[in-house]
């Protein structure tokens, strides 16, 4: 690929710094800051194109569904804006078009490597320590309750059906986090996951057992 200055990814990194600081559902900077950190590791060990890794991780959320209806057209403008040629913005816009996770009974779209480096970085943030704490974050940003035993998790058939959802926050672990680690793309991406999956459980046995605390007493839950 032809080289590219290096001042794209940084006037990239300012702009969307500048318009993803504070949002408060967990799709902050900070989380774009750790998946662009992340997506550049597994680039380089499974021999990814840098540069469309990195533009594309920093712009992945930038058009995301749950904030903009439209597709990708945020990205591609700013691209456009910043001189690419269109091919090169194609590829970028296409690893940005795949990465998402659209529910359990959708397939994954993620077909060359750097769509599959930059969804592995952003599906690593969604679980472990950070990923639960995102995941309370966004619960909370929506007004969802934290925990209702009396509503199941749903393995969602379809894109439509996941989009519509709107239930207690613990559920999410059933209905996507808990299933990442066997939709990963690259082997770095896996091996790394096994710690944070494994912390994903202990935290659910914990929590069940402070829920499941009973003194003895008729309240009805
Ligand atoms: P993707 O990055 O695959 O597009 P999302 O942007 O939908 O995924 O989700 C990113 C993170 O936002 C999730 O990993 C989770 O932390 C949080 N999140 C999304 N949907 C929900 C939900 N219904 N309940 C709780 N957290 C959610
Ligand atoms: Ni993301």
């Amino acid at each position: 690929m032809a080289a590219y200055p290096d001042d794209i990814i940084k006037k990239t990194l300012d702009f969307v710094k500048s318009s993803s600081v504070g949002e408060a559902s967990g799709h902050d900077w900070w989380h774009i800051y750790r998946v662009h950190n992340m997506a550049v590791y597994l680039a380089r060990k499974e021999r990814a194109e840098l540069f469309v890794v990195e533009l594309a991780a920093l712009l992945h959320d930038i058009d995301d569904w749950k904030f903009n209806a439209q597709g990708s057209c945020k990205a591609h403008a700013w691209l456009t804006q910043c001189g690419l040629p269109e091919n090169i913005i194609q590829q970028i816009v296409e690893v940005i078009d795949t990465v998402s996770y659209k529910g359990a009974g959708e397939p994954n779209q993620a077909t060359t490597i750097e769509a599959q480096v930059v969804q592995d970085a952003d599906r690593l943030d969604a679980i472990g320590a950070i990923g639960i704490a995102r995941t309370f974050a966004f619960g909370g940003s929506h007004g969802r309750e934290i925990y209702n035993p009396h509503c199941p998790p749903l393995l969602h058939a379809n894109f439509d059906a996941y989009k519509k959802n709107q239930s207690h926050t613990i559920n999410h672990f059933y209905e996507k986090l808990l299933l990442l680690k066997d939709r990963l793309n690259t082997d770095t991406a896996k091996a790394m996951a096994a710690e944070r999956h494994a912390f994903l459980e202990t935290f659910l046995a914990e929590f069940f057992a402070e829920w499941n605390f009973n003194a003895g007493s008729e309240t009805q839950k």
